[in-house]
């Protein structure tokens, strides 16, 4: 039986410990696809696991890592078979189940798909959890009246659509956390998609943030700002919200008469005080996204559509590649604040 490598959590007293241990599939709990694991990716999640700063395991020992992309090597389910490429996210993945930083996983085939083309395993990990996110929030939007260029989802009627269908301008969608994994994904998608995106960052990286297509970078304080007020102008259509606390504020404050906010962090903070003005005079709606819960059927939709959308050009370029050996320090820089975009990470070795 061949041996890997897996970044094992493991209880020590109150606090937990992250190493990187040799294993063999005997060392596995039980599961239905056996999965020789190519890629997964650093999220905000897997830094707060590996470090212990946050208490993201529900059982130990558990490898770490909420997504992974690769090969099926055995199979007890008839929807898969050995060679077939796959791709999984959530499903307490690295949190309830053992997770994608390990060679070998074995997964309840409902958490598994096949890897819809052209994705490859490195490709698909380069989108990973917060690619997947940033869509998960914006076809939130979309299905609650968004008005985009991709096709039309619930909504027919045209007056349905924020803004009105021939108003004449693009939708004004504000995104907070934007130089980060979900953020940035969510600053390029849906520009793709023809909005007037405005990028809330604390980082200096406003080059970078054009390039994806940000039209409008605006401060954290500016944002903080609006916050003071139970409502201030309307000024946007729609929000991706990474952030929370008083950065949410500001945006319910700011949203235009049936804007929507899909709220899916707590990157500033958990607390959301704010009053029901903005939801009962100008009929804005938050709405919660849950990656980790989200249904076969949109994860089988979001993955698709990543899929067709996103051209292998624009995943290449944010995406820094690292090492299991390389996850603890990436972990620490990554809570620091100093990660631009996607982390993709190597779990089977090149040679
Ligand atoms: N609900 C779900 O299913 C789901 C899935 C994935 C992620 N998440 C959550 O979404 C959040 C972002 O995840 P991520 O993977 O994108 O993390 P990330 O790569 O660390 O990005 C977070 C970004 O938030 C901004 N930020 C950091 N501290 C902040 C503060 N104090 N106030 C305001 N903005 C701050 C920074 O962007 P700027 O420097 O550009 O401001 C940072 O790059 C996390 O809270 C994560 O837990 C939830």
């Amino acid at each position: 039986m061949s041996s890997f490598p897996a970044i094992v959590i493991r209880q020590d007293g109150d606090r937990t410990r992250a190493s990187l241990e040799q294993l063999t599939a005997a060392d596995l709990p039980a599961g239905e696809v056996l999965v020789e694991v190519e890629y997964s990716s650093l999220n905000f999640k897997d830094a707060l696991a590996v470090t212990g700063k946050g208490k993201i395991m529900r059982s130990f020992p558990l490898a770490a890592g909420v997504d992974l992309a690769g090969t099926v090597l055995e199979s007890n389910d008839p929807r898969f078979f050995a060679g077939d490429k796959v791709v999984a996210n959530g499903g307490g993945l690295g949190s309830a189940r053992w997770g994608g930083y390990s060679g070998q996983v074995r997964v309840p085939a409902d958490s598994l798909l096949q890897l819809p083309s052209p994705l490859t395993t490195a490709s698909a990990m380069s989108i990973g959890t917060a690619g997947f996110t940033a869509l998960q929030c914006i076809l939130a939007l979309e299905d609650q009246g968004l008005a985009t260029n991709a096709p039309a989802r619930a909504y027919t009627s045209g007056d349905c659509l924020v803004p009105p269908a021939g108003s004449n301008r693009p939708a004004e969608v504000v995104v907070t956390g934007s130089t980060g994994g979900v953020g940035s994904f969510a600053v390029m998608l849906l520009a793709q998609r023809g909005c007037r995106v405005t990028a809330v960052s604390g980082s200096q990286e406003h080059e970078w943030l054009r390039e994806l297509g940000a039209a409008e970078i605006i401060t954290r304080d500016d944002l903080q700002e609006l916050a003071g007020r139970p409502m201030a102008s309307e000024r946007w259509d729609a929000a991706v919200d990474v952030a929370g606390g008083t950065m949410l504020v500001g945006v319910l404050a700011s949203l235009r008469k049936r804007g929507s906010a899909a709220a899916c962090g707590l990157a500033a903070g958990s607390e959301l005080n704010t009053t029901v003005f903005p939801f009962i005079l100008r009929g804005i709606s938050l709405l919660g996204i849950d990656s980790d819960h989200c249904p076969r059927s949109l994860r089988e939709r979001i993955w698709t559509d990543l899929a067709r959308t996103v051209p292998e050009s624009q995943l290449a370029d944010p995406t820094e590649e690292i090492s299991l050996e390389e996850v603890p320090t990436a972990c620490e820089r990554l809570l620091e604040g100093g990660v631009r975009g996607r982390i993709r990470v190597r779990v089977k070795s090149q040679s």
